[in-house]
């Protein structure tokens, strides 16, 4: 299997903290390193392991990608955010724990706790399994500091109930609680998320200044137009395909819940998930030290 290309840093926004985004093409997720200008402490945002579902093979060449990035410029990453238990790539986050100086926090919102109840009998993982995981596990609304600015989260429930939004500034990193404004929104029926919880984050991000930018955890670009990653809160509010002003929420709810009907299960659902609501960590391995993931099965009734 040939070598994931190393992602490339991108300096996007001037504002309290520098921001680099990185792209991951088999996922179209966007990561972020945010930093301190002043302290060059850091935090990383969404990072994505390569996972290979056809041969099972994990690789780390977009997290060496960032890595390099981090090492070269002296920065000194003490968080990983995550905004959300992601279930369509695997977290990098043990990785950069591993591999960096320093004690590195894992951090991701209090109500993880749902997701893992929801999943881990799924996955069969006994309580031992689900042993605290996580460094911190975020209140809404709670403020942390990064050196000398500060981060503030902000409950954004309705892809997942799990989801934050982490604002710096003028800077909102947004996870999958807001697309591009051509594509509008992210889907809201994984357990525990709905449409009308989704519309009311978005309209909760859209209430913000307009001169906000809404930094995006994905980008599914049509083909005329490049993969983009952030949007003022003034153009979403013009031209977000389902957020924008005038759009009601009945008409958000009937949209959205027509559309998630039709769409397929996440090609890496069941890999990401039983790795993500573990911080990161991969299925202990068996006697022979084997490490496997968990798929289950269903069946018509004409099998059982
Ligand atoms: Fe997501």
């Amino acid at each position: 299997m040939s070598a994931v290309p190393a992602a490339k840093p991108c300096k996007l926004h001037k504002g309290v903290a520098d921001v680099y985004s990185f792209f991951e093409p088999a996922t179209e997720s966007w990561q972020y390193l945010l930093v301190d200008p002043a302290s060059s402490e850091a935090a990383i945002i969404d990072p994505v392991l390569d996972y290979n579902p056809a041969s099972g093979v994990v690789s780390t060449g977009t997290a060496e990608g960032i890595l390099s990035f981090i090492t070269e410029n002296g920065f000194k990453v003490r968080r990983v955010l995550e905004t959300h238990a992601h279930a369509d790539h695997l977290t990098a986050s043990q990785f950069f724990k591993k591999h960096l100086p320093g004690e590195i926090l894992i951090c991701i919102g209090e109500r993880i706790s749902q997701i893992q109840k929801h999943f881990a009998p799924i996955y069969d993982f006994s309580d031992k399994d689900m042993e605290n995981h996580f460094d911190v596990l975020l209140k809404d609304d709670e403020e942390f500091k990064l050196g000398g600015i500060s981060c503030k989260v902000m409950h954004l429930p309705g892809h997942t109930p799990d989801h934050l939004g982490y604002v710096v500034g003028k800077a909102v990193f947004t996870g999958d609680s807001i697309f591009m404004p051509d594509l509008g929104s992210a889907r809201a029926d994984f357990p525990g998320g709905n449409a009308k919880d989704l519309y009311n984050s978005m309209t909760r991000l859209l209430s913000l200044p307009e001169d906000y930018q809404l930094f995006v955890g994905h980008d599914y670009p049509p083909q005329q137009r490049e993969h983009d990653c952030v949007a003022t809160v003034g153009f979403h509010r013009q031209n977000n395909k389902h957020g924008r002003i005038g759009i009601t929420e009945e008409q958000f709810i009937e949209f959205r819940q027509t559309r998630d009907r039709v769409l397929g299960t996440p090609r890496l659902l069941h890999p990401s998930l039983q790795v993500n609501i573990r911080a990161g960590k991969l299925p202990s391995p068996d006697a022979d030290g084997r490490i496997r993931m968990r798929i289950p099965v269903r069946l018509p009734s004409s099998m059982l």
